[in-house]
């Protein structure tokens, strides 16, 4: 599958530690570049993806170690694939290549290559004939995944056949020294041990250290902050969200009282979240705490269109913090929690000329409006990555691990016009579901749970008495990535629990439905 190019990394201070030894992986479009991104921090070993265009000056000059080449979808003998530069390739820095990477690598080299005219995909058997470097302690014959068309007959001079299939006669080569390549996908969970050879290419061909750490990333991010803050001020937007509270520390780490949180209270919140915003931020950070729950619902009432509802929330959040930061006298900056995916992700989000599904409005239209210097400490970090600063932070673990949340927050759980009192039936609802994943240990187990008030009545039996009452409905999803999504199987018990607990305790809910749509063709959210 092809992927749009990512952005090229920006460079100088706050953009990510330039001085650490990184290793490159360079994007040729497969679906997993970002997959072997995280192998190798799971490995502890600082990454980036660069474009596969970057020139070897451009790597050097940001310290890489090692290059890795990622597979994609084009052959190396169309008019337009993807090129490398030469010079990455000339044996003095450790590359190794995976599928398209290792085509490439044994075209440029000299190797043959045979465009094959269908791909191959599945499981295969490796049997390797050479160990040690990136085979060191694997054994005779390893499961691994493969999805390649083209395949390396012959590899390149000076170089030796590791391993093969049996339909593929080099499923891995190697000069012995710096250059290696696989022919399968070791960062693949169905390469069950891939990731031993990814750090074997790591630690014994590329000499990485395994410095990257929490602590590391925490003490390198406050000096580079300090740097570039000098004595300015920041401001930032705290939603109650991973990211946002995780950037907000770090840089209060940094500069202290001269970074003003504001966390606006949008009455579209869920039950006590504002409340527990208040209470663990506001002893750590120099928070303001807007109570703007009439503003919202007043500009929000009789509205039933969410891309509407949407709309006006993003507005009205833009006009509140900006009447703060107002206040706040002489800012300069704006703390964004933006993550890596993000990065990686935006160019072909405003590139994307197909139909907006939805607008996700988070503090997105904040910089644009503020004409700020806009800081992002966290946007070369995975979001696992970021839990763990985060807890290097001291950030309380049921922050860290709260289910993400929509920024226009209940608005679109409510289905049709919002008022106090749905809202309030849906937090009730919302708050026993979560309660009971919490107290089944389901909790961390799915992505992402929650209920929905539909503007549905249907007829009910409680005591003696006809009812004419809400339809809930409880969702609850399994996902990696949120782009595509699967009904989580919760037990049955659980839910018979919920939906039990629900319709005694919460006033004007008389029926409990569970959505099993997956995503597609339905989308997390019912709005
Ligand atoms: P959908 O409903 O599009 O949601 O499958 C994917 C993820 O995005 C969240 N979401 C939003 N987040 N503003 C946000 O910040 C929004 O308007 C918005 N709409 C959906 C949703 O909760 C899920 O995690």
């Amino acid at each position: 599958m092809n992927r749009p190019k990512v952005a090229r990394p920006e460079t100088g201070v706050g953009t990510g530690p330039s001085s650490r030894a990184t290793i490159a992986i360079l994007d040729f479009g497969s679906q997993y570049t970002q997959l072997i991104a995280r192998r190798v921090r799971e490995s502890r070993v600082y990454c980036e993806i660069f474009p596969h265009d970057v020139t070897r000056a451009e790597l050097d000059a940001r310290g890489v170690i090692g290059v890795i080449l990622s597979g994609g979808p084009a052959s190396v003998y169309e008019p337009g694939a993807p090129g490398i530069d030469p010079a990455i390739l000339d044996g003095t820095l450790p590359v190794l290549g995976v599928c398209y990477g290792m085509q490439l690598m044994a075209h440029v080299l000299g190797g043959d290559v045979v465009a094959e005219g269908k791909r191959e995909y599945g499981p295969a058997t490796v049997e390797i004939g050479e160990h040690g470097g990136i085979f060191e302690g694997l054994g005779k014959a390893e499961r691994a995944w493969m999805s390649h068309g083209d395949t390396v007959r012959k590899p390149p001079a000076g170089f030796v056949t590791l391993a093969r299939t049996s339909t593929v006669p080099v499923a891995a080569m190697s000069d012995g020294r710096t250059r290696y390549a696989v022919q399968f996908h070791p960062e693949v969970a169905h390469t069950p041990h891939g990731a031993e050879i990814l750090r074997n290419f790591l630690y014994r061909v590329c000499g990485a250290r395994g410095d990257w750490t929490p602590a590391a990333f925490v003490e390198e991010a406050v000096a580079e902050l300090r740097a570039r803050i000098g004595d300015r001020h920041a401001i930032c937007a705290l939603s109650g969200g991973v990211d946002s509270a995780v950037a907000a520390t770090l840089v209060a780490r940094a500069i202290g009282d001269r970074l003003t949180c504001v966390f606006v209270d949008t009455g579209l919140l869920r039950a006590n979240e504002a409340e527990e915003v208040v209470a663990t931020f506001g002893p750590r950070l120099r928070l303001i705490h807007v109570d703007a729950a009439d503003r919202f619902l007043g500009k929000l009432a009789g509205v039933d269109d969410p891309e509407r509802k949407r709309a006006i929330i993003g507005e009205e959040f833009v006009r509140c913090f900006e009447e703060q930061a107002s206040r706040v006298g002489e800012v300069d900056l704006l703390v964004q929690g933006t993550i890596y995916p993000d990065v990686i992700e935006s160019r072909s989000r405003d590139s994307k000329t197909s139909a907006r599904i939805k607008t996700h409005h988070n503090v997105g239209g904040l910089p644009e409006v503020m004409s700020l210097e806009v800081v992002e400490p966290l946007r070369r970090l995975f979001k696992d990555e970021v839990r763990r600063v985060g807890a290097e932070l001291g950030i309380p673990e049921d922050i860290l691990w709260r289910h993400p949340f929509p920024g226009p927050g209940l608005a679109v759980r409510v289905i049709g016009p919002i008022d106090r009192e749905r809202l309030d039936t849906l937090r009730r609802a919302d708050a026993i579901f979560i309660e009971e994943l919490r107290a089944a240990d389901l909790y961390r187990g799915v992505a992402q749970a929650f209920a929905v008030l539909t503007p549905v009545r249907s007829v009910g039996v409680q005591g003696d008495y006809r009812t004419y009452g809400a339809l809930l409905a409880l969702r609850a999803v399994t996902t990696e990535d949120f782009m595509t999504a699967d009904w989580a199987r919760l037990p049955y018990d659980l839910l018979e629990r919920v939906s039990a607990r629900i319709v005694n305790e919460v006033p004007g809910v008389n029926r409990v439905v569970y959505d099993i749509s997956s995503k597609p063709p339905s989308t997390i959210e019912w709005e």
